[in-house]
């Protein structure tokens, strides 16, 4: 539909879609900064557990008019995408531009360039084409178009409370289809990246508010009750008042660029120990003296650890519990080692079993894993091991069940972690007071 461009002279049209391309990067450039309606102090989203799919999810409300959309918590993730096949009705939505700044921020792997045919006035717009993916094991991608959309959260006052709605009026997005919603949650519409970089959602809405990169998860561990995320910074408190932002242990983190789709936190772990003993790991799974590619994943409900660690991790579980009286029984699957839970003592910090450490960046970062959040309830009479066999991939993938009713705060800025639990403290990643 370029009807509108003068055929007079055969140099003209050149001159003139030339100039047009240029003017129409100066307005896509100074409109991808994202805009908003108001800075608040920070910004709060709700988490709830999805207990079939065991996934975390969070709503954001997009489009005009806005609409509250269930996303999947995809902390690995660098984007958020939607299904726009099914139900997504917009007057806001544009796609954006292959040259823009937005999607010069997304990983050189997950982008491409494509002509848009039918694009109102631009016969030579190209789109930025990205690759949404579903994330679950042998999860599909399609492709769709990089689209800048209307965004409102939660704003948050004082670290503690709820308070009006913001809006950011160019939150970026990829379009995705019905497919690809395949073995989420039921109701969900698509997935929220949080990964470590530039279109995330973390980013962009710290970029739109002019608010710390900053963001912290509190995952909550019943699937009745809900848990949060701060984005901006702290403090963070929970009911009765407590401020978590005071007990951080911190380590930094690294991402691996080089891999294809791939935007997980890595942080260095030297090693794993149960009730202060080491778990002897092979040469193969260590790098510089750390276990390779260790990360966090909220896709992963379980703990996933190579299968020459595993196996040399539940040994020594095992051995320390039996000194403990607690007797194993039969594997329930996924979980290769249960026990009764009848002599297990239950304790503030969930059954009172080996206590697992990891031992971070140096030896005096640990981070300490309890009951809670190392054994899972499969029935009222046993209890496992809440990890799982990863095979000969990943040596150690830090899982769902592993960071429930802690908070976990990534700084993007300083590419740092702090974390700590709320077990034993009076309150839990339930307890922050959404006010509605
Ligand atoms: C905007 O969303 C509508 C559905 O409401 C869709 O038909 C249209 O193609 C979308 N436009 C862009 C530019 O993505
Ligand atoms: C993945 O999606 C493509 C098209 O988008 C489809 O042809 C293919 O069958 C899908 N694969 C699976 C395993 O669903
Ligand atoms: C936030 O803190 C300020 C200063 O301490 C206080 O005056 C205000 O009432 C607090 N607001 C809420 C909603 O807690
Ligand atoms: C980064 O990813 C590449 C490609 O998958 C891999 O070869 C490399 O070992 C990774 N580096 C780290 C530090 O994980
Ligand atoms: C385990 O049971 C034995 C025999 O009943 C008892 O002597 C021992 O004290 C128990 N140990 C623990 C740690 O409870």
């Amino acid at each position: 539909m370029a009807s509108f461009l003068p055929i007079q002279s055969s140099f003209f049209p050149l001159f003139f879609a030339t100039t047009i391309l240029l003017v129409f990067c100066n307005v896509c450039f100074s409109n991808a900064q994202p805009t908003s309606s108001s800075r608040p102090q920070g910004l709060v989203l709700p988490v709830t557990k999805d207990g079939s799919a065991l996934q975390y999810l969070t709503s954001i409300m997009q489009s005009t008019p806005l609409v509250s959309e269930s996303l999947v918590v995809d902390l690995a993730g660098e984007y958020l995408w939607v299904d726009c096949e099914n139900g997504y009705v917009s007057s806001s939505n544009r796609t954006l531009n292959c040259f823009g700044r937005e999607c010069s921020k997304l990983q050189l792997s997950s982008r491409a360039c494509l002509h848009k045919p039918a694009q109102p006035r631009y016969k030579s717009f190209m789109g930025c084409l990205v690759f949404p993916s579903n994330k679950l094991p042998g999860g599909n991608f399609t492709s769709g178009y990089l689209t800048s959309d209307v965004v409102s959260t939660q704003s948050c006052i004082n670290g503690s409370t709820t308070g009006p709605y913001v809006t950011a009026r160019k939150f970026s997005f990829g379009c995705g289809s019905t497919s690809l919603l395949k073995g989420l949650a039921n109701g969900v519409k698509g997935m929220a990246g949080f990964g470590p970089f530039g279109v995330s959602v973390p980013s962009q809405l710290s970029s739109a508010f002019r608010i710390p990169r900053v963001f912290a998860m509190c995952l909550p561990s019943s699937t009745s009750s809900k848990g949060v995320i701060f984005i901006g910074g702290g403090p963070y408190k929970m009911q009765p008042g407590i401020d978590l932002s005071t007990s951080f242990t911190y380590t930094p983190f690294y991402t691996n660029a080089t891999a294809y789709y791939s935007s997980e936190y890595h942080i260095r772990v030297k090693s794993i120990t149960v009730c202060g003993k080491k778990v002897p790991v092979d040469g193969d799974s260590l790098d510089n003296g750390f276990i390779k590619s260790a990360n966090i994943n909220t896709m992963i409900p379980y703990t996933v650890l190579r299968t020459s660690i595993y196996n040399a991790f539940s040994s020594i579980f095992i051995e320390k519990a039996k000194s403990l009286n607690i007797t194993r029984m039969a594997s329930v699957a996924p979980f290769g080692v249960c026990f009764d839970s009848k002599n297990m003592i239950s304790t503030r910090l969930g059954a009172l079993v080996p206590e697992i450490n990891l031992v971070l960046h140096t030896d005096r970062v640990v981070w300490r894993i309890f009951g809670s959040n190392s054994m899972v309830q499969v029935s009222d009479k046993v209890s496992c091991l809440g990890f799982v066999d990863g095979g000969n991939e990943a040596c150690l993938v830090i899982g769902g069940n592993q960071l429930e009713d802690n908070l976990l705060e990534f700084n993007l800025a300083k590419m740092r972690l702090g974390f700590t639990t709320t077990l034993g403290r009076q309150t839990t990643c339930s307890n922050f007071n959404f006010k509605i």
